[in-house]
């Protein structure tokens, strides 16, 4: 019988960059879809963010989500810096840093509603442990930490921090080969500022009660189980791996949101001959860069999209600074539009919807964890190419571990530039060789696999079946 003392609402807590602003609204969307009140906070530009840029039209976003503009002091959006020798986005910090502010507002809604509700569930980014460390104390409320990265980076780091090797075979399988690719450390892949606030979080993440993952035991169970393992401490045993919190089912073409160019340059083209260009929403590319981009692709002679946008800025609304126009080699517009080889995007491209449609055969990322979940789920195999952060060990989990993907020579060494030879050359592998057939063969299978896993009785639909019941028992 339905408690009459109410019943129980969850609140998101993101970290105010885009890849983590979407998973939550996505993880948001799918707790809703169970008829639970989900409230979703944030800043009023990042929570605003979030909305216009989801696969959802806001006006169609499920009532059963309440936006919170909660205020917080001014902060600087400085524009990226496309030469900064380190590509962590740090131009992102003072965002970062503005969410101390978040820490009154949250734990005064959280004590709100659990003043009407039977239970309290905060859904927190790992990096948010800090915001929400007063929450898990008010009467009814329980703190789950959502890692928006994969387990094998999480795994990974676990073992660099504490030292620990891994287990033979994946040592033998894993790490001799990333670290013939000159492995980063993390020092080369955060910013001193960054590594500080994530460490800044570590204590009060023994507030939680438990671990949520956007990924799916099809594709990386065994780091699930091995991440679980050197975590478990105490109370904190619980993990759900319930992934991929995109779609799975695409929109008919007739209902697609957006009547973008390159859906309509995609639908002439033949199967699996496209190739994704994207490097996420917080890579600045050098001017250098990306003219040994243009080179790589024409010279390639493979379709393409290729998205070309500067990094977001800490608020993506503000005005001020100096937008970068970003220069293209001269005459490689025209030559591609004559040629027909490919789209240049200069806003922002519906990600999904490429990948998911049958002529997009490849996709060169820089391996954020979101990209890597939509492209694994829609069965496209990735030209890995990781810039910071997780990325370069999601690289090595999609190339050497799954093999549904190949990694793109010289991109692992840091503060250099790669050569457009290096492009060319692994475009062709991917997109035109037997080797590039298979890498695909094998993402098409796991694609399958993964959508699969959320349909019903699937083992992705299990274990968000299991945290919707967990947390309404
Ligand atoms: C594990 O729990 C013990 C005792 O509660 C605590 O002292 C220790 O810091 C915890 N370790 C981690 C990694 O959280
Ligand atoms: C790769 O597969 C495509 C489509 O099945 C085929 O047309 C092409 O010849 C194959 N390429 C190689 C090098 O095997």
């Amino acid at each position: 019988m339905k408690d009459v003392s109410g019943s129980v609402v969850v609140i998101m807590v993101p970290l105010p960059a885009q890849g983590h602003l979407n998973q939550l609204l996505e993880l948001a969307h799918l707790v809703a879809s169970y008829g639970i009140p989900v409230h979703y906070v944030g800043s009023a530009s990042h929570n605003r963010q979030a909305k216009v840029r989801f696969h959802v039209l806001a006006s169609s976003l499920t009532s059963n989500i309440c936006f919170h503009d909660f205020p917080t002091p001014p902060f600087l959006s400085p524009t990226p810096n496309p030469n900064s020798p380190n590509k962590f986005p740090s131009h992102l910090q003072p965002a970062f840093d503005a969410t101390a502010s978040l820490r009154g507002p949250v734990a005064s809604l959280v004590r709100s509603l659990s003043l009407e509700s039977r239970r309290v569930i905060v859904v927190h980014d790992s990096m948010m442990a800090s915001v929400v460390q007063d929450t898990a104390s008010v009467p009814k409320t329980e703190n789950y930490v959502f890692h928006s990265v994969s387990a094998f980076a999480l795994y990974w780091y676990t073992l660099e921090a504490t030292g620990r090797t891994l287990p033979q075979k994946e040592h033998v399988d894993i790490t001799e080969l990333f670290l013939s690719k000159g492995s980063p450390s993390l020092l080369d892949v955060f910013t001193d500022e960054f590594l500080k606030f994530m460490a800044s979080q570590h204590e009060f993440l023994k507030f939680s009660s438990g671990s949520i993952y956007n990924t799916c035991r099809v594709v990386e169970g065994r780091y699930v189980d091995l991440f679980a393992s050197v975590t478990a401490n105490g109370t904190m045993t619980k993990h759900w791996a319930i992934g991929p919190f995109n779609p799975l089912k695409l929109p008919e073409k007739e209902s697609r949101r957006s009547a973008h160019v390159c859906m309509e340059w995609l639908d002439k083209q033949a199967p699996s001959s496209v190739i994704y260009v994207s490097f996420g929403t917080t890579t600045a590319l050098s001017d250098q860069q990306i003219r040994e981009i243009a080179i790589g692709l024409e010279r390639s002679g493979q379709k393409f999209i290729w998205v070309l946008r500067e990094a977001d800025k800490a608020d993506i609304f503000s005005g001020g600074g100096e937008a970068r126009k970003i220069e293209l080699p001269q005459g490689f517009e025209e030559t591609v539009e004559t040629r027909d080889l490919g789209v240049v995007v200069r806003d922002w491209a519906p990600q999904l919807e490429i990948l998911g449609h049958p002529a997009t055969g490849g996709f060169l990322s820089h391996c954020g964890w979101n990209s890597c979940m939509e492209s694994i789920s829609m069965g496209v195999p990735i030209l890995a190419w990781p810039m910071h952060s997780d990325q370069p060990r999601n690289a090595v989990l999609i190339a050497q571990v799954l093999k549904i993907g190949l990694i793109v020579k010289d991109c692992m060494s840091q503060n250099k530039v790669v050569k457009s030879p290096a492009i060319q050359g692994a475009m062709k592998a991917l997109m035109a060789s037997e080797q590039g057939n298979e890498t695909r063969k094998r993402a098409v299978k796991l694609g399958a696999a993964v959508r699969g896993s959320m349909d019903e009785g699937g083992v992705s639909r299990a274990e968000l079946d299991s945290f919707i019941a967990h947390i309404s028992r």
